[in-house]
């Protein structure tokens, strides 16, 4: 029931995108929205999320539009499955079953994941690698190769037996000196993009910081707290613990006596700079990742509330935890835009029924009824049960 949820979820943000997503929506859906400074790594734990090198990283600002990621756990395709549990869905350890590397490379033996665009229906992509460019072909199309950003969101999703379900949405990092050809107030423009999708208050932030800075200087987390004071839809996540001095560790943050969170903080450690050149797989960063954390004096006893299978888990437990509890609200919505709707396309007749516009309140309308009968059988379930 709930990864239909979820799935339905997912459903109905494609039928809304081509009426321009983001602040036009008539229903705002709940989702997971990245945001942290330029090259804190939020990139990085979306692929460790994922569990495959799909996305353009480095240094410098890479993410120039915003990237919805829809992830499907593929063994709930068709929906009458039975629900998993977290801890069966989260099987980074069976991914590399089959293949031996992260490259893409043996596209034919990989059907089991692929990666669809909106903007290219029917396009499967099985090779991770065709994904990236696509990602970066899409991206230089909106902005110019000279490092432009758009708020045009690209639109992906990837379906796998190895991810759980969960929508992310990537999105470029802080930043506050223009190069190329970026505009004098790119540190606005990437603010308001931010916002944008922050604001809104059925989006869960999940704030990405370096643990190796300052979390009092965090831009990222600054932003969070505007819209989200009691930083009650907010998780932290911090990365580079790798890299921090000797001596020094994130357990003050993790026990709330720096900047506290309802959720949380989750550290994680990616790969650096020096294991991307290397080649070096996602499935061995998740190795050295566990083995950090639990041979670290420091994190030894709480290790496994450390690294990215758990991040994974609390994320999908929260997203699940905050439709059940804007499920009400949601509801009215649809039901309201479907009335209208409706009206719509009856005033505008037949001869009218091919336009893009008149396809997509259709297919908002199909699924809105499917939502509204989800919703009819989660409202029975939620009086019982609380997550
Ligand atoms: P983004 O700009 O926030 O999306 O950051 P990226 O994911 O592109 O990462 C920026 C750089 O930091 C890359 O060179 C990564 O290899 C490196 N990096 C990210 N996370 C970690 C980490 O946990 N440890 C180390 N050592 N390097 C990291
Ligand atoms: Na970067
Ligand atoms: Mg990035």
């Amino acid at each position: 029931m709930d990864e239909t949820l979820i799935a339905t979820i997912n459903k109905l943000q494609d039928a809304l995108a081509p009426l321009g997503g983001g602040s036009s929506s008539p229903v705002d859906l709940p989702q997971i929205t990245v945001v942290g400074s330029q090259s804190s790594g939020k990139s990085s734990v979306l692929e460790n999320i994922v569990g495959r090198d799909f996305l353009p990283r480095g240094t410098g600002i890479v993410t120039r539009r915003p990237l919805v990621l829809q992830l499907v756990n593929r063994r709930n395709e068709p929906p009458s499955d039975s629900a998993k549990s977290g801890k069966d869905l989260l099987d980074f350890e069976g991914s590399g079953a089959g293949k031996d590397s992260e490259t893409g490379q043996k596209s034919e033996d990989n059907v089991e994941e692929w990666g669809e665009f909106l903007h290219l229906p029917g396009k499967k992509f099985f090779n991770f690698n065709e994904i990236r460019n696509e990602i970066v072909r899409e991206t230089d199309l909106k902005t110019g190769k000279n490092l432009g950003i758009s708020p045009v969101p690209i639109n992906l999703r990837i379906y796998s037996p190895h991810v759980l379900t969960l929508t992310l949405v990537d999105l470029p990092g802080l930043t506050k000196v223009p190069v190329g050809d970026q505009p004098k107030d790119i540190e606005r423009q990437i603010r308001d993009m931010i916002m944008k999708y922050i604001s809104k208050p059925n989006a869960i932030i999940l704030s990405v910081n370096a643990a190796n800075t300052d979390l009092a200087n965090s831009d990222g987390l600054k932003l969070a707290r505007e819209v989200d004071p009691e930083g009650s839809r907010t998780i932290g996540v911090l990365t580079k613990v790798d890299l921090m001095d000797q001596g020094t560790d994130v357990i003050d943050i993790l026990a709330g006596r720096v900047i506290p969170l309802r959720f949380g903080y989750v550290p994680v450690i990616n790969r650096g700079q020096k294991d991307i050149e290397s080649s070096k797989t996602i499935r061995e960063a998740l190795n050295t990742e566990r083995a950090f954390f639990e041979n670290h004096p420091a994190y030894r006893a709480k290790a496994h509330y450390c690294g990215t299978p758990y991040l994974a888990k609390k994320l999908n437990g929260i997203l699940l935890h905050h439709i059940k509890s804007t499920l009400p609200d949601i509801k009215m919505r649809i039901e309201h835009s479907l009335k209208k709707y409706t009206n719509e396309l009856a005033i505008l007749g037949p001869e009218m029924a091919e336009s893009p516009s008149n396809i997509a309140l259709s297919m908002i309308t199909n699924f809105s009824k499917d939502y509204t009968g989800i919703l009819d059988g989660e409202s029975k379930e939620l009086s019982s049960q609380e997550l």
